[in-house]
């Protein structure tokens, strides 16, 4: 595609963007359970006007737009008085969950760099159940990852298995609250008396948590310890764009003090441009997404939030009893909030195909691997716009696993995992199309159904599947690609 020789019209140009989202998750329909925090028109109202008052300003220097210094420093506060932290405790604005915790490890990595200087080749160690983008975080920044295992059942920390892992090179230990797959919080208190003990320091990822847990915890449901309040907690990341129900690119990361946030910041002046001193990742940002999660705190409020929180873990509990009384599947573990994974019980009842089916019912699940004791299975987070679909998505599966269960299995699909791991111990470029192909993957359009695709990506090896993601996406996003228009 190339720019137009003449510019569109503007009713042109939004004509085009609303087509080109007619294959998009139709999140409005409040039947996608992943990806979307939808708080609904009057307050994405809020959001959109803040946003847009914000659009252009640049984030780049505080000192040019002071106003977004303040809003920054004030989104902090609101958060961190939110979490009920001391006066001590500083913190930053980034674009999400994942540029947080990259701050949280670039910032451990050079604290220890300042502190433990003989330590060349730094670890971090976090139980298997971390969100990605602290694997993310420690390739980008030349961490070693060392994963640890979680107990059967409860998906809870291995606290005793840290420990062993802890080396001479440790500097970082991360815990979740709650880890996204399952949606349980692990044992924060245990793991940041440990990280104490030891000299290091204690993140723990609240990005999908932090906020719900804090409403339900004032609701009088019982939560774990998970703020910085527990002796040993060193820093902690909050999204707003997830519980906070804020536009995306909104995220908080926290730390004990500013003599450990010091270690976060950059600054350069020995090029030959402007001076630039850097809290977070990013450069030049537009304010927007500051300024909507400014708005919708405000607007929301305290009242506001802890009625979308106890209506949601309503809508939850039911939801969670209601899978009970289905038989084929079960909800692994037990959740600490509002996100849970369900697994299946009957071997008719093969969870990826499950979710497609439920897909072509209008309801979005994300399935999940099979990894260590963690079975294969679908994961489904409830939020504001979900929650009153609760009664019609539980009719939804109880229908789909009725259907399962008179259908005959499927013993190619069935065989095919054991084939495909096979294939897998032999990897060459050929081997990569042969298993491409049989998982139905021909061009670079995902097939409507997942199902074998995803038991393909479940059997290999992570070297492998990690492999053919990259060969996938990378194939995907290619110079020309798209509907010429
Ligand atoms: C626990 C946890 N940490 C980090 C992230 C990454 O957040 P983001 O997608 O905003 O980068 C997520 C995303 O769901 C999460 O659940």
């Amino acid at each position: 595609m190339k720019i137009p020789q003449k510019g569109m019209s503007k009713e042109e140009i939004l004509k085009t963007l609303k087509n080109y989202k007619g294959h998009d998750l139709d999140w409005k329909s409040g039947r996608v359970f992943g990806y979307i925090y939808d708080p609904g028109e009057k307050v994405h109202d809020v959001i959109n006007d803040a946003y847009t008052l914000y659009l252009a300003e640049n984030g780049l220097d505080p000192l040019s737009f002071p106003s977004l210094l303040r809003l920054e420093n004030e989104v902090v506060s609101m958060t961190a008085n939110l979490l009920d932290c001391d006066h001590e405790v500083v913190g930053n604005f980034s674009s999400g969950g994942t540029e947080s915790l990259i701050l949280a490890v670039k910032t451990s990595r050079d604290y220890a760099r300042a502190t433990r200087p003989q330590i060349k080749e730094p670890e971090m160690v976090l139980p298997i159940t971390a969100h990605a983008s602290l694997f993310k975080a420690a390739h980008y920044l030349g961490l070693k990852p060392v994963v640890t295992p979680v107990h059967d059942n409860t998906f809870l920390a291995d606290v005793a298995a840290m420990r062993d892992a802890i080396t001479d090179n440790t500097i970082l230990l991360v815990c979740s609250a709650p880890g996204y797959a399952h949606g349980v919080v692990d044992p924060i208190t245990e793991i940041a008396a440990l990280a104490k003990e030891n000299g290091l320091l204690c993140h723990v990822d609240a990005c999908v948590g932090g906020i719900h847990l804090t409403y339900m915890r004032r609701l009088g449901y019982d939560v774990p310890d998970f703020n910085l309040n527990v002796p040993g907690v060193t820093s902690l990341s909050v999204d707003l764009h997830k519980y906070g129900y804020a536009a995306k690119g909104a995220s908080i990361v926290l730390y004990k003090n500013k003599e450990l946030r010091k270690f976060q910041i950059w600054a350069c002046s020995r090029w030959t441009g402007y001076t630039v001193i850097n809290p977070a990742v990013t450069s030049s940002k537009s304010g927007g997404p500051m300024a909507a999660a400014w708005a919708v705190l405000k607007y929301i409020g305290d009242d506001g939030y802890m009625k979308i929180v106890a209506d949601v873990m309503q809508a939850t509990q039911n939801l969670i009893e209601g899978i009970a009384h289905i038989d084929g599947l079960k909800v692994l573990g037990q959740p600490s909030m509002c996100m849970f994974a369900l697994a299946s019980t009957n071997e008719k009842i093969n969870v990826y195909r499950l979710a497609d089916k439920m897909k072509v019912k209008g309801w979005y699940l994300q399935p999940q691997f099979a990894r260590e004791n963690s079975p294969s299975n679908l994961h489904v987070s409830m939020n504001r716009s979900t929650a009153p679909r609760a009664k019609s998505f539980l009719k939804a599966f109880e229908e789909t696993v009725a259907e399962m269960k008179r259908e005959e299995v499927d013993q190619e699909t069935r065989d095919l995992q054991a084939e495909l791991k096979k294939l897998a111990l032999n990897f060459d470029e050929e081997t990569f199309f042969k298993l491409a192909e049989m998982a139905g993957v021909t061009g670079v359009e995902p097939p409507e159904n997942m199902e074998k695709i995803n038991m393909l990506l479940e059997a290999l090896p992570y070297d492998v599947s990690e492999f053919m993601l990259t060969e996938y996406l990378n194939n995907m996003m290619l110079l020309g690609q798209g509907a010429e228009q």
